[in-house]
């Protein structure tokens, strides 16, 4: 391959994330590693030479993306693409790809035991347990809350909301959800508000993407609307909930307790979160598994070399 074609291809890798991933691409391609701010930083000549961005994370915004003047595609490591300015990248006419359906069972499975775990506190028995007080104080208190006989709200009842959805019929819970737009293939109660599903529910599982129209969706009222035994469970975006809002309810016992993947400024994570006893608090790890994170990073690669051997994507973002 000559010079020419090779620069053509160049493609940034971000510096953080996957390593394998990174690894493959160095391999495949000919990268530059550099988080936004180094690319921003390089001279004109070297940035004109990148034609695919591939972010493990890191945050693409418009000013990147003019930034590079020969950008064709940015590949998204994860179904979320909220890091990525995809409206600006579509007027430039920058493909945009993420990664769909790899992850589905896994952010299915930590929503359920993140649900559980929360019910059941079963984080707090364990380090009650390593802290020696078994022994000390005798057995962990009796918990309140149970899966039993709950009514169970879906938000965003897509590829993972589903997946959490035939999860939770092996629990023999009541499943409602909210949508944009009520599905012909299920018979659990649609709600065309999520007003009206946490109204009718006391455990909310928010699955949905951060996007404008997302962003706090679950906010004081919502959550008043789940009631003191209301169980808030989020693996979607942490920018859904409005955590200042969050923090109040479970400290007042507006609702009994909430299990959180994502939050809205990660890794920080809101000290009246922290400080609640009630809140099951993960570091965002739902999809997280070597095999879904190698299926992840697969895509990615995928995704920019079918773009660049035949100018299209397998998993573009949904426009
Ligand atoms: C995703 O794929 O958007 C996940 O949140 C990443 O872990």
């Amino acid at each position: 391959m000559s010079e020419r074609e090779r620069s053509a291809r160049r493609v940034a890798v971000s510096r953080r994330g996957h390593g394998w991933t990174r690894q493959t691409l160095q391999d495949r391609f000919d990268c530059v590693v550099g988080e936004p701010d180094e690319l921003m930083a390089m001279d004109e000549a070297e940035r004109a030479s990148i034609a695919g961005f591939a972010t493990l994370m890191s945050p693409v915004d418009a000013g990147l993306i003019d930034a590079l003047p020969n950008l064709k595609i940015i590949a998204s490591f994860g179904v979320g693409y909220d890091h990525v300015d995809a409206a600006h990248a579509a007027q430039r006419g920058v493909v945009v790809t993420h990664t769909p359906h790899v992850l589905d069972d896994e952010v299915a499975d930590t929503a359920i035991g993140l649900l559980l775990n929360t019910l059941r506190e079963l984080p707090r028995a364990e380090i009650w347990l390593r802290m020696g007080k078994w022994s000390s104080e005798g057995a962990y208190p009796l918990t309140p809350l149970t899966l039993r006989d709950r009514k169970v709200g879906i938000f965003g009842l897509g590829r993972i909301g589903m997946a959490v959805a035939r999860r939770l019929e092996g629990f023999g819970v009541a499943i409602h959800y909210h949508n944009r737009s009520q599905r012909d293939d299920v018979a659990y109660p649609y709600h065309a508000t999520l007003a009206s599903l946490a109204h009718a529910c006391d455990t909310l599982i928010s699955v949905v993407p951060g996007t404008a129209q997302t962003r706090h969706a679950i906010d004081a009222d919502i959550l008043a609307r789940l009631g003191p035994d209301g169980v808030l469970v989020n693996v979607g975006r942490g920018s859904v909930v409005d955590e200042t809002a969050l923090g109040e309810a479970l400290r007042a016992g507006t609702i009994a307790a909430a299990g959180l993947d994502v939050f809205e400024d990660e890794p920080n994570v809101p000290q009246a979160l922290l400080d609640a006893p009630n809140a099951c608090l993960l570091p965002h790890v739902a999809s997280a598994s070597v095999h879904t994170r190698q299926a992840m990073g697969q895509l990615v690669i995928d995704n920019l070399a079918e773009w660049f051997e035949r100018g299209t994507v397998r998993t573009p973002v949904p426009e």
